[in-house]
């Protein structure tokens, strides 16, 4: 399907405005959106997503202007960062407004808002002339869409229609930053990193650990972002000698890596962008064609340690398996 055009938005907003859904491109992944103020429509996102009912949804809105109407109590620091970073790659938590429907908060007193960085969702949001609950358009617990063909494989014709955008160009979610307490806490890392928020809050940002996040976020779910393949973090020194061991036992072995190498018998090779937004950007792209292999294991080597690179590390270690490497026909992850 060639990219969205005028008349393919419009009838997009109509599809919104009869309580249907529709998938769409954001500049992180593509979202799966219904009418934020319809619950049934939003139950029909939960549905499709199979996602547990308790688990909220980020709400997205065309401009900053939305924002007094979606929150309340909204601090300072709200309003700072949404000049500086929307549209873009940064939710915000806030204290709800009344007008937020429980299905769409999953019942918690607090809702995630951003703006989101793209041309084409930013024509749906303008044209509907309100606010698109949407979730990653991916099963629960699975890859995140960075494609329409990806969203047109996973969730088929059951959304009623699937905007193209091309390819999305952070390919990672967007930074989630809590504004719920005095100080601002960071509930999912992205492309908005630490420092650029402490410069703009002219105040240090913590990243939030499992332990001290409270609310109920499933990105922050130990597993989630994974692939149907068992896929396995190995070391950069160790990859090619345990790829190559269970090639030896017979396995289909894909190997995503960054250090370019040659193609050798037996390994299914993909190879990674060196510096961590081009990683990011093809990152989900890569484990969605690796996955359509049926490979039976798939190895990614350890990402860097700085800053740069915190998002990538976060959803690895997420999407990657907790079994034993060579005993990947028992893996113990779940996958939602
Ligand atoms: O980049 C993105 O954020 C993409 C695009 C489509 O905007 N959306 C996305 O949505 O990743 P989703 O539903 O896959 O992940 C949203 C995350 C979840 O971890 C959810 O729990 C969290 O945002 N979230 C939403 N509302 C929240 C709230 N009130 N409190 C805490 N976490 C919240
Ligand atoms: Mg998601």
């Amino acid at each position: 399907m060639p990219i969205a055009k005028d008349k393919d938005v419009a009838r997009a907003v109509e599809i919104l405005r009869s309580g249907g859904v529709v998938a769409f491109p954001t500049e992180t992944v593509y979202g799966l959106g219904a009418d934020a103020l319809n619950p049934q429509a939003v139950a029909r996102v939960f549905a499709i997503k199979r996602r547990p009912p308790d688990h909220p949804l980020i709400v997205h809105l065309p401009d900053v202007s939305y924002l007094k109407d979606w929150a309340c109590d909204i601090p300072r620091a709200a309003y700072r960062l949404a000049e500086k970073f929307w549209p873009g790659p940064l939710t915000l938590i806030l204290k709800r407004a009344a007008i937020v429907p429980d299905s769409v908060t999953g019942g918690q007193d607090s809702v995630g808002l951003r703006v989101p960085g793209h041309p084409v969702a930013l024509a749906l949001l303008e044209k509907f002339g309100g606010a698109v609950a949407a979730p990653s358009a991916n099963r629960f617990g699975h890859v995140s869409p960075t494609r329409a063909e990806h969203v047109r494989e996973e969730l088929g014709s059951e959304a009623d229609m699937i905007l193209d955008g091309g390819p999305c160009r952070v390919g990672l979610e967007s930074t989630i930053v809590s504004l719920l307490d005095a100080r601002p806490l960071i509930l999912r890392p992205g492309a908005i990193s630490r420092s650029m928020l402490a410069e703009a809050l002219g105040e240090e940002i913590e990243t939030g650990t499992a332990e001290k996040i409270t609310l109920r976020t499933p990105g922050m779910l130990v597993s989630h972002y994974a692939p149907h393949t068992p896929l396995h973090k190995v070391p950069a020194a160790e990859l090619y000698e345990r790829a190559f061991a269970l090639v030896t036992q017979g396995q289909r072995v894909g190997v995503l890596t960054r250090q370019a190498g040659e193609p050798a018998s037996g390994l299914h090779y993909y190879l990674l962008p060196s510096d961590p937004k081009g990683y990011a950007h093809e990152l989900y792209d890569t484990l969605h064609k690796a996955d359509a292999r049926r490979l039976d294991v798939l190895l990614i080597e350890d990402p860097p340690q700085d800053e740069a690179w915190l998002a990538v590390r976060d959803r690895l270690s997420r999407a990657t398996s907790t079994s034993k490497l060579l005993n990947s026909s028992t893996d113990t992850r779940e996958t939602g």
